[in-house]
Parts: structure tokens; C-alpha cells; sequence
């Protein structure tokens, strides 16, 4: 045999018996905010320590997409590999998590933190899986503030008439409706639009969103209501993640762990600039907000939200102290 025919059929059959470890494969991790948000922080820490732990056989290809329903469901039948997402729609994929989304049920950030990081984060991402997903870890997207065009908002009085744009979630719709406000649930990507004609007044997000968002440019009002704490979660497709072999799967979830730390780092950092930021911008700020009167008000939600799911579960997320 000729010495380089030797050499190329050596090349072939060393190429063929690293196989598909070798080769460089694209995945892709969607979400609805820019790169200069508390999930562009997360993506690309987790494209970082992704391509850093593979030595660069998996490439991370960030993407937009502010329909999180159609990134969930582009998750679930893989046309896309990963997506950061709000638990705005989750709940229409996995029910379990709904309870997530009731009103002042987290005091604080601690408090949310220490939920999801702890047994009943992991027991609700376990919920994923029937559902042709895999919920890999608790992101956040924060505490969500009402705004709107219309007035000050510091009393559920004050809501009462108000057109507010809510996430597709149930849970949030059935409580702007018993303040006595029009709950009109759409996709974030129909927001501003919706804003700029008038079909709505108002909508409810956390600062980090109406910050990255220049909402301001829409809402001339921001309360300080923190009426629901918004959590995000990183979810996989099944199938891509199925194929994973230990080694890689285990840098999958590093980064996973690094993307929660660089977006709940930056949720932190903008609720500390965001609210003064904002001022700047021309918003006018309540943030003496009734509380106490909008969870009175709340009340027939809160008891339809314990006849609905599970009580027991919304219980003992209510009573979580630390180290419990
Ligand atoms: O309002 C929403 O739909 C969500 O909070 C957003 C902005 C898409 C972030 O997850």
C-alpha cells in the first residue's frame, strides 16, 4: 500500500473510532429578553461553562424569542434543545407549578430562593418529565410591579376598571379579575404594540423586565405592588438530553448551576439600581403600596387557588423558613 494511502485510511479510522465525541455539535437556548437582561446574564454563563467543560464540542447558540408558549413548546418536540422561560405558561404544559404563581405567597427573595433551591423545587421539577420535558433548575425572573398609563396605583380601588395585559396563567388572571381589573392574557411579544394602541392600560412585571424593556417609553406609572414573585426555569428537551453521556451531562448541569447564579445576581443588581433608573426615565414611582388591602382583596382567589390545588403544598411553601 502506498505510504499515503497508509496515512489517509489511518486518519479515517482514528476519526472513526472517536466518533461522534469529536464532532461539534449546536445547541440552542432561547428566551424572551435581550443579552443585557437578568436571562441573557444566565444564557451566557451557561454557553460559557458549556463550551468551556466540553473543550468546545458543544457550541451554545443563544436566540430571542419573547413567545415563551411557543419556545416551551419548541423545547418539548426539539427544535430546540433548551429555553429559559417565565412559569408564566409552564403552568399550561405542567399543572403541578401553578401554586408558583399565586399572589404573595413568597415574602422575599430569600424566601423564593430557599423553596426552589430545597425538596419541593426539586419534587416540582420532577413534574417535568411525564410532561415530554425536563425541568433542570429554578431561575427567576423577580417580583412583578403593576404599571400603567392611566393612574397611581397604591389600593386595589385604585386597579378597579384598569385593562392589564397578564401572562397566559390562570392563577395571575383569576387575581387581577377579583381586584375588579380586566386581566387580558397574551404573549409578551404582543405587549408594547398592545400598549402603544391603547388595547390595554396596563401590565404587571418585575423591574429587572420593565428596566431591560425600556417599558417606560409606554407606562408613565409604576407601582410598587410586588404582588407575585415571577419564577423562570431552564428547561431541556427529553430527547437531546437522553442522548447526553454522564461526562457531558454533568457540564450541562454545572452550567445550568452557573446560569441561575448570574441570573439571580443580576435580578439582584437591577431591583438595587432599577426603581431609581426608572425615575430617570421619566416614571412616576408609588412605593407605598397597600398591601395588606390587595391580599384582603385577594381573598376569594385564595380560596378558590386551595379548593383547586394543592393546599397542602401551598402550605408548607407559605410556612418555609430557612433551614426548614
Ligand atoms: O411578562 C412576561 O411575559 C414575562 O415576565 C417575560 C417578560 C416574558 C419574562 O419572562
Amino acid at each position: 500500500m502506498l505510504p499515503t494511502r497508509r496515512l489517509l485510511l489511518g486518519a479515517i479510522a482514528a476519526a472513526a473510532l472517536a466518533g461522534p465525541t469529536s464532532a461539534q455539535t449546536t445547541v440552542t437556548i432561547t428566551h424572551a429578553l435581550s443579552l443585557d437582561s437578568h436571562y441573557g446574564a444566565g444564557s451566557q454563563a451557561f454557553k460559557e461553562v458549556v463550551e468551556r467543560l466540553t473543550q468546545g464540542r458543544f457550541q451554545v447558540n443563544i436566540q430571542r424569542n419573547d413567545n415563551e408558549r411557543e419556545a416551551i413548546e419548541a423545547t418539548q418536540i426539539g427544535t430546540q434543545e433548551f429555553t429559559i422561560t417565565s412559569t408564566g405558561p409552564v403552568g399550561n404544559f405542567v399543572r403541578e407549578v401553578l401554586v408558583l404563581d399565586i399572589p404573595f405567597l413568597f415574602r422575599d427573595y430569600a424566601h423564593a430562593r430557599g423553596v426552589l433551591d430545597g425538596p419541593i423545587g426539586q419534587e416540582l421539577l420532577a413534574k417535568f418529565t411525564p410532561r415530554g420535558l425536563i425541568g433542570l433548575a429554578w431561575m427567576e425572573n423577580g417580583f412583578r410591579n403593576l404599571t400603567n398609563s392611566r393612574r397611581e396605583v397604591a389600593t386595589p380601588a385604585d386597579v378597579q376598571g384598569l385593562k392589564i395585559r397578564t401572562m397566559e396563567n390562570q392563577v395571575h388572571m383569576r387575581a387581577f379579575q377579583t381586584l375588579g381589573a380586566l386581566p387580558t392574557p397574551m404573549a409578551f411579544s404582543e405587549l408594547v404594540p398592545a400598549l402603544q394602541q391603547g388595547t390595554v392600560d396596563g401590565q404587571e412585571n418585575p423591574i429587572p423586565v420593565i428596566v431591560a424593556n425600556n417599558l417606560n417609553q409606554v407606562q408613565r406609572f409604576l407601582s410598587l405592588t410586588r404582588h407575585v414573585y415571577s419564577p423562570a426555569v431552564l428547561i431541556a428537551n427529553p430527547a437531546f438530553w437522553n442522548r447526553l453521556n454522564a461526562q457531558d451531562r454533568a457540564a450541562f448541569q454545572e452550567a445550568a448551576k452557573a446560569a441561575v447564579k448570574a441570573n439571580r445576581d443580576r435580578v439582584s443588581a437591577d431591583e438595587q439600581r432599577g426603581v431609581a433608573l426608572l425615575r430617570e426615565r421619566g416614571m412616576t414611582v408609588r412605593t407605598e403600596v397597600d398591601t395588606a388591602a390587595f391580599q384582603a382583596a385577594l381573598a376569594p382567589a385564595f380560596e378558590q387557588y386551595n379548593r383547586q390545588f394543592d393546599a397542602a403544598l401551598i402550605a408548607r411553601i407559605r410556612d418555609w423558613k430557612p433551614g426548614s
